[in-house]
């Protein structure tokens, strides 16, 4: 059994199809036709509901944290323990939302359709800021696609929704939601079954990793932005999902003085704050990784658990050294995340195994790190190409200003993402940077030598020409970057 709130309404579903998307819930099963479908798959935006879960502010307070996610992606079981919104909850006492007026006053809708996911989005962004920037309300938007109205009209919405927000109904009730929200807090492993679909859903690291050891078949669910896929896309049934999304201890970011252990099932939205702090290409990177509704509810964990060779964050972490440490039973390992992808889609990972934490290390200001992403729109979009480039390099000249003027090349770390068949290290290119002038010769030759790591496919993102040539001049451009400090540069690129 789960049990949720449906804005303040109490929930508790017994026997529900765990293969049923909140969307299908709100649509087919409660009849509430206000949040519409429009491609299933995470990209329009059409789907966007808010989800509510209490949380704890910098400065002690308990406070109720609203999230916009994709119904059309979210499977029904997450919502266990949490308070669901939709846009039929907005309208209090007859009157329209502020949120929805300002749709209205600054004529944000033509045909409709998309209305419902942009006011949710709007709502979370005006829950989420006081008083929100163009770039803020761009960033909030960024999974909302509009074919009819345009976007200056909505982004003037969403100005005067933030710039002008009073108290609401969730404001006046925050309190007593907050208690509901305490009264239903799941207390042991939940499960969602109907006759032949099990969900299970348990709160700590041993009793997933005991429940997984013995039903190794089962399909880990984190943010489903992949998972989900299986099921409204390729209509492939889940018979046994386990969701780590309501395991505390994996959805935990420790520091300590020379690394961050981030749990596999913290949010993307999660992550950004210590990963942009130790590396703000991680950070720029972050932003442009699918739309915010993705990164709300897709998870670090399920970024390497999904094994894509397009994954963004694994380059990433694969240049800056990241290890993973998987469980299986009360038996743990730690292996570099470099060693974890064998071949398309196939891991290391054995039955029953799990990834709990991804071990990042901290800034070192001898390396230097920098990512990029090459897609053919900005928002919301998967890589072509993605490079993250990590180099040590050891100044000779100590009358320079710089070791990057006129140094040589100690250590080098080049990773690739839309190359090879996993995400994947350059090691012909390393070898022909280390131990050589960090000069532009010695990128040529790195960059001649890439031809030799790696055999790119042509698909529908970029031919195979494409990637290498760009994957080359992408190893040119950190060169420049690094090397001539008045070039204006621009972290992430879009074709
Ligand atoms: C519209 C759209 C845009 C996208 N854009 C991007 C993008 O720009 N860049 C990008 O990299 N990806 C993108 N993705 C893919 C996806 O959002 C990411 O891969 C995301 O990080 C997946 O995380 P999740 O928590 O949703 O994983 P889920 O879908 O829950 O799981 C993915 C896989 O990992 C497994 N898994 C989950 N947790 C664990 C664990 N702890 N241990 C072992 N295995 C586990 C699951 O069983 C499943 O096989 C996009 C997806 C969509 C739908
Ligand atoms: S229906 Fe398009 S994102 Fe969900
Ligand atoms: S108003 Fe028609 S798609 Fe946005």
């Amino acid at each position: 059994m789960i049990q949720f709130l449906l804005n303040q309404q109490l929930r508790s579903e017994h026997a529900l199809d765990p293969n049923m998307t909140v969307l299908e819930y709100l649509r087919e099963h409660l009849h509430k036709s206000g949040t519409k479908e429009g491609c299933a798959s995470g990209d329009c935006g059409a789907c966007t509901v808010v989800v509510g879960e209490l949380d704890i502010s910098a400065e002690g307070r308990e406070y109720i944290r609203y999230r916009s996610l994709n119904s059309c992606l979210t499977f029904v079981a997450a919502l266990h323990g949490k308070q669901l919104l939709s846009v039929e909850d907005l309208k209090h006492q007859g009157q329209l939302h502020s949120v929805q007026q300002a749709m209205v006053d600054c004529h944000g809708s033509q045909c409709g359709f998309c209305t419902p996911g942009f006011v949710m989005s709007l709502f979370a962004l005006q829950k989420n800021s006081d008083g929100a920037d163009l770039h803020q309300a761009q960033e909030a938007l960024s999974g909302n696609l509009c074919r009819c109205t345009g976007y200056r009209p909505i982004l003037a919405a969403a100005e005067q929704a933030c710039c002008q927000a009073q108290p609401d109904q969730f404001d006046a009730r925050e309190a007593s939601t907050i208690a509901q929200l305490k009264a239903i807090a799941p207390k042991a492993t939940a499960e969602l079954a109907d006759a032949d679909k099990r969900c299970l859903l348990p709160l700590t690291v041993a009793d997933l990793a005991e429940l997984y050891a013995q039903q190794p078949d089962a399909r880990l669910l984190a943010g489903g932005t992949d998972l989900a896929l299986e099921v409204t896309q390729f209509h492939r049934p889940l018979p046994v999902m386990i969701y780590v999304g309501n395991v505390a201890e994996m959805k935990r970011i420790d520091t300590f003085a020379d690394r961050l252990e981030i749990g596999a099932a913290t949010p993307l939205t999660d992550c950004y704050a210590a990963l942009a702090a130790e590396y703000p290409d991680f950070g720029a990177l972050l932003h442009r990784f699918a739309s915010l509704q993705i990164r709300n509810q897709g998870t670090l964990g399920g970024n390497i658990g999904n094994a894509s060779p397009i994954g963004d964050a694994p380059p990433l972490l694969i240049a800056l050294g990241a290890q993973v440490l998987l469980r299986q039973g009360d038996s743990t390992r730690t292996l570099p995340l470099q060693d974890y992808f064998i071949d398309y889609r196939v891991t290391v990972r054995q039955p029953g195994e799990f990834i709990e934490k991804i071990i990042v290390p901290k800034a070192d200001a001898a390396w230097s790190f920098k990512a990029y992403k090459l897609s053919k729109r900005l928002d919301d979009d998967i890589s072509a190409v993605c490079a993250a480039f990590n180099v040590r390099v050891e100044r000779q000249d100590f009358s320079a200003a710089s070791p990057l003027a006129t140094g040589v090349v100690v250590e080098a770390r080049l990773a690739f993402g839309g190359m090879a068949a996993i995400p994947k290290r350059a090691r012909a290119a390393e070898a022909a940077l280390i131990g050589q002038p960090w000069t532009s010769a010695t990128v040529e030759a790195a960059c001649a030598a890439l031809a030799a790591d790696f055999t790119p496919l042509s698909d529908f993102r970029a031919s195979k020409e494409y990637r290498l040539l760009s994957a080359q001049n992408l190893l040119r451009k950190y060169f420049i970057e690094l090397t001539t400090p008045h070039v204006e540069t621009r972290v992430t690129a879009y074709v």
